[in-house]
């Protein structure tokens, strides 16, 4: 990959696809995980002496000006993690924007407003990239966790301009790559979260690559659901019972062991400290929803990554997010952790929310390797092309003058 580092920056604009797709709840980022990470690439290039233009994205705002989705209160936060102003500029195109990359002075910072506010950044639109291409002198890709999406921010416009890699992208492909290529066996992968439509495809590819799938989360409702359980009110996708029996099918043809929850911990609503009880995941009561998997689950998690040597985890196992819904993800965190320090398992973590209940659990350091990447990160693993990666590749074979 081209990387950036060895580019004379001096003087130059450099615009910068990042992703600062942070959790946020009223109007607040709940965790900077990302930020943090991002700032020393920003620093990197302001002290080699460019001006930078940070382009992110922020949810899915699906192509509208919703302010509950502006990038605003990003700016705030890496100004604090770079000790410098970073201004923001409420559009990411048009005169507004171009002004304000116009007149950058040295060492100068912008955050522009989401790039999902305009629907051209999805339909990865040329003229959209074109739009983009003017506010700098050089594109650099440091968002590994975008790099699975072929956007106009992290695909069409590197077809426009010189275009490289960022350190932190480098630092994951270089890392994944290490601890993927050959792991050792057997290999656990841990997959949970509520995001179950956009998994399942990943789950199918799993049952191939892996010895045992632990499947939580919202995710493991649907397989519940999909064997016949009554499920009261929890969040699950019923029309996908019919993908999640066929992923069960694969699994067992391929001999990959599929662990889904035998009890669960449900609640009256989703709340923090909401009423709560363990029961067994095949009798959940009508009017109560599963919010964690229960402790005959976890010993279960537990024992299954103590015979594994290569654990990969992306997604809580719970609503982590709320008292005391995080239990089990916890409790799972803490053993993977003591395992991969004592020299017994590669944990390989990855996406948003995993990072942020790996720090709730206090155990990120205790981990081999914690990419901040989600759905990049698992289509990874998948060995899937990114095309955000391919197109720096094909880039940087071919001629051109930067
Ligand atoms: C992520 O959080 O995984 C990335 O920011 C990508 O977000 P997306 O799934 O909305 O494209």
């Amino acid at each position: 990959l081209p990387d950036i580092r060895n580019v004379d920056v001096s003087g130059q604009r450099v615009i910068i696809r990042a992703d600062l797709n942070v959790p946020m709840a009223g109007g607040r980022v709940t965790d900077r995980t990302r930020i943090a990470r991002f700032a020393p690439t920003v620093r990197a290039l302001t002290d080699r002496g460019a001006s930078v233009v940070i382009l992110t994205h922020l949810g899915r705002p699906e192509g509208e000006k919703n302010p509950v989705y502006s990038t605003q209160p990003l700016a705030g936060v890496l100004s604090e993690e770079l000790g410098q102003e970073v201004r923001f500029v409420p559009d990411c195109v048009g005169q507004l924007a171009e002004w304000n990359t116009g007149h950058l002075a040295e060492g100068e910072v912008v955050l522009l407003e989401n790039l999902r506010f305009y629907p051209g950044e999805i339909a990865n639109d040329r003229n959209f990239a074109l739009r983009l291409s003017v506010h700098g002198d050089l594109y650099v890709n440091d968002a590994f966790s975008c790099a699975h999406r072929a956007h106009a921010s992290t695909q069409a416009i590197a077809g426009l301009m010189p275009a490289y890699a960022g350190p932190s992208l480098m630092a994951e492909v270089e890392a994944l790559k290490g601890a993927l290529e050959s792991p050792e066996r057997p290999v656990a992968a841990l997959v949970g979260g509520s995001k179950v439509s956009t998994k399942i495809d990943v789950l199918t590819n799993l049952t191939s690559k892996v010895d045992t799938l632990i499947i939580g989360g919202g995710m493991a409702n649907t397989f519940l659901a999909a064997l016949g359980h009554p499920m009261g009110s929890s969040l699950y996708e019923p029309d996908a019972a019919k993908v999640a029996r066929d992923i069960m099918a694969r699994a067992a043809a391929r001999g990959c062991e599929i662990i889904l929850p035998s009890d669960v911990v449900v609640a009256a609503a989703f709340a923090a400290h909401a009423d709560n009880c363990v029961v067994p995941a095949d009798a959940i009561p009508n009017d109560r929803m599963a919010l964690d998997v229960g402790p005959e689950t976890t010993a279960r998690i537990i024992a299954a990554i103590s015979r594994a040597r290569t654990l990969l985890w992306n997604g809580p196992l719970g609503a982590f997010e709320l008292e005391p819904f995080g239990a089990a993800t916890f409790a799972v965190a803490r053993a993977a952790a003591e395992r991969s320090m004592a020299g017994r398992l590669v944990s390989i973590a990855g996406g948003g929310d995993t990072v942020a209940a790996l720090n709730g659990a206090g155990v990120t350091e205790g981990f081999s390797y914690v990419s901040t990447a989600g759905g990049a990160f698992l289509e990874w693993i998948e060995g899937k092309a990114l095309p955000g990666i391919e197109i720096l590749t094909r880039n940087s074979t071919s001629t051109r003058v930067a």
